[in-house]
């Protein structure tokens, strides 16, 4: 039904599917479903932390009050924490660096907002890349200007990109969009990516999302000193193995997190949340040293495995998924998903390829074995 009270462009839009193509195929066997198709860690938070929560929510958090709604505490734990990975000094980025938000998804629209509503800008997003991008700038009625990638690399095409920020007009190019390591093809950003985001005026928004960083240990924390119109995302929900919980953050110049501020709903994350990301934090060595060599050894066997499959391409990964296609046009990457998908393994079909999370040693080898039955019979 039309809703004549409705803004009429949002009639095209359909609505963001967590799990697409679950209403097509069902596992056969639904005893084991490995879900590998969104790039959350296949772990619970270790049980010491798990009590501590528990703990934490039972002494601590009063259900009846408002959560604390300018994220202190968090956001100081999150500027020592930024500033270690970065190999930074402890005084580099500080909490008016630091803004929090209900997952990186919310503050994904709070920069739309600051920087492109009202029809003051556009921006720019190489496919394929992550979704919300897309999705959040439309429904808030900004345009999309999509570019290619190179198909030996999946690097920008840098050209196109420089021309569409000349050619951009009504409104112009004002935020770009970028993953480091992207997904869902796993590349970090090149030293020509990073050369062009420095080379990029001032007045437009460059925003780095460094959602895999745990994996990559690859950050442009230390040049974002010097690039005040550069916004870099990071997430709870991937390492720190918080999906659950929606937590997300960015660092950026005072002056953007000042904005971002005055953008955002004054209590946007549930207190248990805040106190889970806390935690996180205060243990941040046990939780990274635990499992990230883990998900990396993981990695790098799975891309092995699977790459004698002369079926297959798989492309290197720096985060906790990795992308593989076709080598054969006599095969159908949707047939190849479903059959994947019924035996039990459920990966994200995207861009005539399939994304996979990198899982448990146990649904690893599982997530091998279906895929090898798939194409021997
Ligand atoms: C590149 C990228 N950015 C952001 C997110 C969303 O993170 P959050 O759970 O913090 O909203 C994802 C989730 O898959 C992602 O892949």
């Amino acid at each position: 039904m039309v809703l004549p009270f409705i803004r009429s462009d949002l009639a095209q839009f359909s609505a963001y599917k967590p799990h697409p193509g679950s209403d097509t195929a069902q596992p056969v066997d639904s005893t084991q479903i490995d879900r590998l198709d969104t790039n959350e860690s296949s772990e619970d938070l270790p049980l010491e932390l798990q009590e501590k929560l528990v703990w934490t929510y039972q002494e601590l958090i009063e259900n009846n009050r408002y959560p604390d709604g300018g994220h202190e505490k968090l956001k100081n734990a999150i500027a020592t924490y930024v500033n270690e990975s970065a190999h930074l000094s402890s005084d580099t980025f500080t909490p008016v660096n630091i803004s929090v938000g209900n997952g990186s998804d919310e503050l994904i629209r709070s920069l739309l907002i600051a920087s492109c509503l009202k029809g003051e800008g556009s921006i720019i997003v190489a496919e394929p890349t992550f979704s919300m991008y897309g999705i959040l700038a439309k429904t808030l009625g900004i345009p999309v200007v999509n570019l290619t990638r190179d198909k030996s690399n999946f690097a920008i095409d840098i050209q196109a990109a420089e021309n569409a920020i000349k050619n951009t007009q009504n409104p112009p190019i004002r935020t770009v969009f970028v993953v480091h390591p992207n997904s869902p093809t796993g590349n970090a950003l090149t030293t020509a990516e990073i050369d062009w985001l420095k080379r990029l005026p001032e007045n437009i928004l460059v925003v780095i999302d460094e959602a895999y960083f745990e994996f990559s240990q690859t950050t442009l924390g230390a040049e974002l000193l010097q690039h005040p119109n550069w916004i870099i995302l990071r997430t709870f929900s991937k390492a720190f193995r918080l999906a659950g919980h929606r937590v997300g953050y960015c660092i950026a110049h005072p002056d953007a997190i000042a904005i971002l501020e005055k953008v955002r709903l004054p209590y946007n994350l549930p207190s248990v949340s805040l106190a889970a990301a806390l935690i996180a934090m205060e243990n941040r060595q046990l939780m990274l040293l635990e499992s990230v060599p883990q998900i990396l050894t993981e990695r790098a066997k799975l891309i092995q495995a699977l790459s004698q499959n002369a079926n297959l391409k798989v492309w290197d990964s720096d985060a906790n998924f990795i992308f593989v296609q076709l080598q054969s046009p006599n095969i159908d990457i949707k047939t190849i998903n479903q059959k994947l998908r019924t035996s039990g393994t459920v990966v994200r079909e995207i861009h005539e390829g399939l994304r996979i999370t990198i899982g448990t040693p146990a649904e690893n080898s599982r997530t091998l074995q279906r895929i090898e039955a798939i194409f021997s019979k």
